[in-house]
């Protein structure tokens, strides 16, 4: 199909969109795109000593869908914060190809109306402000929260889905996820001996 127009290909591509819950078939569609949007420092990065051996909140690891195809992830995550139990989110993620289509606000709002949904209180992360202000993330509520490494402060951010969640919030944010379950791949003739 051909689109006159950004428009029209904008309209197109919200029509077709589709968020929904992780499959374990989205993992390497997934890891690709990380890749391509973060390179290989993402592993690097203090919030991954949040998520790394852990399996995200359940209900919470979402992808966006157009015309079949993966074009964003976001993820979140259980922490404790100061003693609050609260979410990490991220990463979020969207394919370059179809970035400022509102496909990355769409994923964020859809993972926090559903975090709302299950009761969760709180969520932090770390990122631009210049996104996530306008999203409703702000410094206030973890001034008094310390990362488990280095941070820029300024991009250091939290969100109360209930008031006052995480108001006084005081201490290190630790991971509280449970362990992710390792992906068990069988070998060839473990299949044909089961088969038999
Ligand atoms: C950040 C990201 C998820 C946004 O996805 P998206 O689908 O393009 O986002 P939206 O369409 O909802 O919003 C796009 C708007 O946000 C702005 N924006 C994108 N990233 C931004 C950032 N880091 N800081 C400030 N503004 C940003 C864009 O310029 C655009 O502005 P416009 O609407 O005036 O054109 C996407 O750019 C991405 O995957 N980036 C690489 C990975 C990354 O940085 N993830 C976020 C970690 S903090």
């Amino acid at each position: 199909m051909t689109y006159v127009c950004m428009q029209d290909f904008q309209q197109a591509a919200e029509r077709q969109l589709a968020i929904r819950d992780e499959k374990l078939s989205d993992i390497a569609a997934r890891e690709h795109l990380l890749d391509a949007a973060f390179g290989p420092a993402r592993f690097a990065k203090t919030c991954e000593r949040l998520r790394e051996g852990r399996a995200p909140a359940a209900g919470l690891a979402l992808v966006a869908v157009l015309g079949g195809e993966l074009v964003g992830t976001i993820r979140f995550w259980h922490l404790q914060a100061g003693g609050r139990a609260a979410l990490l989110l991220g990463p979020v993620a969207v394919d370059s190809r179809f970035r400022s289509l509102g496909i990355g606000r769409k994923l964020i709002a859809e993972g926090l109306f559903r975090a709302v949904q299950r009761g969760h209180q709180g969520v932090i992360l770390v990122g631009d402000a210049a996104y996530y202000n306008p999203l409703g993330f702000e410094r206030a509520s973890v001034r008094g929260l310390a990362m488990p490494g280095p941070v820029e402060t300024e991009r250091f951010l939290g969100l109360e889905l209930i008031p006052g969640a995480l108001s006084g919030a005081k201490g290190l944010v630790r991971a509280t996820g449970a362990p992710a379950r390792p992906i068990v791949r069988k070998s060839v003739a473990e299949v044909f001996s089961q088969a038999a």
